[in-house]
């Protein structure tokens, strides 16, 4: 077990080896536990979180406001509409002044094409720890909570089990390609073999997906990319399906849109669900278009995982903090 991780960024999913990734879930249970039973662990008592949000959020903000606040500690939420930023101040200027003020300095920014740079640039200028709240490359957090999640419903020897990360259909924004690019890159680690399936002007950035197939390769899992969502969800032990926009073949919101709008049809419902290995879990990290990305049936269904996805989310920031920020 890999313990010294105090004032470590989490910027990328590959930031912490795999046994330091395996200490965070060893926590991330501990803590969950201890939520449970209403027992107090406040390993954060007089520290304090910068959040930076340059972008809106329900669970990222709800869950690490919570987490500080059950840790003993306080997290400051602050927008980046309502501070200098617009005005002058740089991601050297946040690293240096907001990692003086506090302990670990949080940050959502997923423009695309700017927010991990901006991420790096406050991590070289702070003293303090940087987490990555999603930008335009990653979203480990989530990925983090989605593999607690996996390993309590399919067991923590993940070895065969098969994961399809499909794109599917949204109408409401292009959304971003860190979710799908994180999971590429940890679920092999932790023996799953993924497939990723995506109409072809959906691909993700082709050094991550190269370096997700050097994980594969190392860890001895299958790695393969498909363009059809049903061929798929083939016998998946677990299906994560969920919207980005196409990046990579156009950044324009109009052009993006048209091209989404061709893919109506790449919908989670009831007989697709029915390729999947029987005892298949349903996964998305929310918000989702219902009746669009999703079928009701499916979200709401039996198989569905996606409230104790969102749970987790709590209690593997909580991990990370206490590890990070002490
Ligand atoms: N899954 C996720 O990051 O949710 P929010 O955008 O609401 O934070």
């Amino acid at each position: 077990m890999q313990t010294f991780l105090r004032g470590r960024d989490l910027i990328s999913d590959l930031d912490f080896s795999k046994e330091e990734v395996e200490t965070v879930l060893d926590l991330a249970w501990d803590l969950k536990r201890k939520r449970a039973v209403g027992e107090g662990h406040p390993y954060l008592r007089d520290r304090t979180l910068g959040m930076l949000f340059f972008f809106s959020s329900t669970r990222t903000r709800c869950s690490f406001e919570a987490g500080m606040a059950q840790l003993g500690g306080h997290a400051a939420f602050i927008e980046s509409r309502t501070t200098q930023i617009s005005h002058g101040d740089t991601a050297k200027e946040i690293g240096q002044i907001l990692g003086r003020y506090f302990d670990g300095i949080a940050i959502r920014h997923c423009d695309w094409q700017a927010g991990n740079s901006y991420l790096n640039g406050v991590a070289a200028a702070s003293r303090a720890p940087v987490l990555n709240m999603q930008c335009d490359v990653y979203h480990p957090f989530q990925c983090l909570a989605d593999l607690m999640t996996v390993m309590e419903k399919k067991g923590q020897d993940l070895r065969r089990k098969k994961i399809v990360v499909s794109w599917a259909y949204a109408s409401s924004y292009l959304k971003p390609i860190s979710v799908p690019q994180s999971l590429i890159l940890q679920m092999p680690r932790f023996g799953m073999d993924v497939t990723l399936a995506y109409p072809e002007e959906f691909m993700l950035m082709p050094e991550i997906v190269e370096e997700a197939q050097n994980q594969a390769e190392a860890y001895g899992t299958d790695f393969e990319i498909v363009h059809d969502m049903e061929e798929g969800f083939r016998d998946a032990d677990v299906v994560y399906a969920k919207s980005w926009g196409p990046l990579l073949t156009t950044a324009d919101a109009d052009k993006g849109k048209q091209l989404q709008d061709r893919y109506q049809d790449w919908i989670t419902d009831r007989r697709k669900m029915q390729l999947a290995a029987p005892d298949a879990i349903y996964m998305h990290p929310l918000p989702a278009d219902r009746d669009i990305e999703v079928t009701s049936e499916v979200m709401d269904g039996l198989q569905s995982v996606v409230y104790d996805q969102a749970e987790n989310r709590l209690h593997v920031q909580k991990a990370v903090l206490a590890l990070t920020m002490w």
